[in-house]
């Protein structure tokens, strides 16, 4: 079980981070992926783009090969039995550990205006995303580390006091290090909020693609033969790396040890790769942005299957909390 935040475009390292490990789960588990737009109104209030970008992220994720049909991909709001199980969690999530949460203190920094208490309770609401499933395996980044330790003890806590209904999740990824997609300006990872010139997105025109890459610093390359690449060179290296051929990566690892690699050629090649690379999914996902009725059956069928095994997990919550009178 994974959530996706609706609150942007999806850019090369969600892909190469996230997603890819989503298409490759689908395959040998039983997967849901979760639109989380309520998580989304903890930090974005106002909704008036908010379907637009429920739609895209649906349509950019089906686009990189996750399949509806295999997986269950549906909206948290559809959902109604999560906000059930939220607030009983909610009684036993304590306010000084909600405090101490660092996305929290982050947010407080940004939104010092706007610190509500949907904020403060996001990893109680990200607990019940995941363990409404009764889900073991959560395929998520680094940042997310946290929420899933306050996950296990949430649910320790429950089990503790009403009895074991479920299962402690984990973190997982597929056994290889999680890939971490460069920026294009030689500064750390691509990145919704940083240098957005330097964030290569799913939805960029071949146009876009090949300006941002060929402005991606260089130098004048090597004069002697052992010279370590700079970090802004690594990382075009990098990206040739998740695009190219290896022939192609080959060819130019080999043209700088021998110091005649020409990096705007280098670029040039980079940027005919990727775009071949991000081209066909852009064009898929901006088709399928532009079918509603079909959005609405993938909505419509995720829902179903993600209610069926949420309304399951429901009725043995009530139970063993002694909710249940008659
Ligand atoms: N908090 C996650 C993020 O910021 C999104 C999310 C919401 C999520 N619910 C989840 C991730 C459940 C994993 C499981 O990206």
């Amino acid at each position: 079980m994974s959530g996706i935040r609706p609150t942007g475009f999806l850019h090369l390292g969600n892909y190469f981070g996230a997603l890819r490990n989503y298409v490759k789960m689908q395959e040998s588990y039983t997967c849901f992926f979760m639109v989380a737009d309520l998580h989304s109104l903890t930090t974005h209030p106002d909704t008036k783009e908010l379907k637009a970008h429920v739609h895209r992220v649906l349509a950019e994720n089906i686009a990189s090969g996750l399949d509806p049909d295999k997986a269950a991909l549906y909206c948290q709001s559809h959902v109604p039995e999560t906000t059930e199980l939220y607030l009983y969690l909610n009684m036993l999530a304590y306010k000084g550990e909600l405090e101490k949460t660092t996305t929290f203190k982050e947010k407080a920094r940004l939104q010092p205006d706007n610190m509500n208490a949907g904020l403060l309770t996001y990893p109680v609401l990200q607990t019940a995303d995941i363990i409404i499933h009764r889900a073991s395996l959560v395929p998520v980044g680094k940042d997310q580390e946290q929420h899933l330790e306050m996950a296990r003890n949430f649910v320790n806590r429950f089990n503790h006091r009403y009895g074991e209904v479920f299962p402690e999740p984990m973190a997982f990824n597929f056994g290889e290090e999680l890939v971490k997609v460069p920026s294009l300006d030689g500064t750390g990872k691509m990145s919704k909020s940083e240098n957005q010139h330097a964030t290569l997105y799913l939805a960029d025109s071949d146009e876009m693609i090949r300006k941002k890459i060929m402005k991606a610093q260089t130098d004048s390359g090597p004069t002697e033969p052992g010279t370590p690449k700079p970090a802004y060179i690594e990382n075009l290296f990098l990206l040739m790396k998740l695009v190219s051929g290896a022939d192609v990566l080959e060819s130019f690892e080999q043209a700088y040890q021998e110091c005649r690699i020409r990096y705007g050629d280098m670029k040039k090649q980079l940027a005919e790769d990727m775009i071949a690379f991000i081209g066909p999914i852009r064009e898929k996902a901006e088709a399928i942005r532009n079918d509603h009725s079909y959005l609405r059956q993938v909505m419509e069928k995720g829902a179903e299957k993600a209610r069926a095994s949420s309304g399951a997990t429901m009725k043995l919550v009530r139970e063993h909390m002694g909710l249940n009178y008659y």
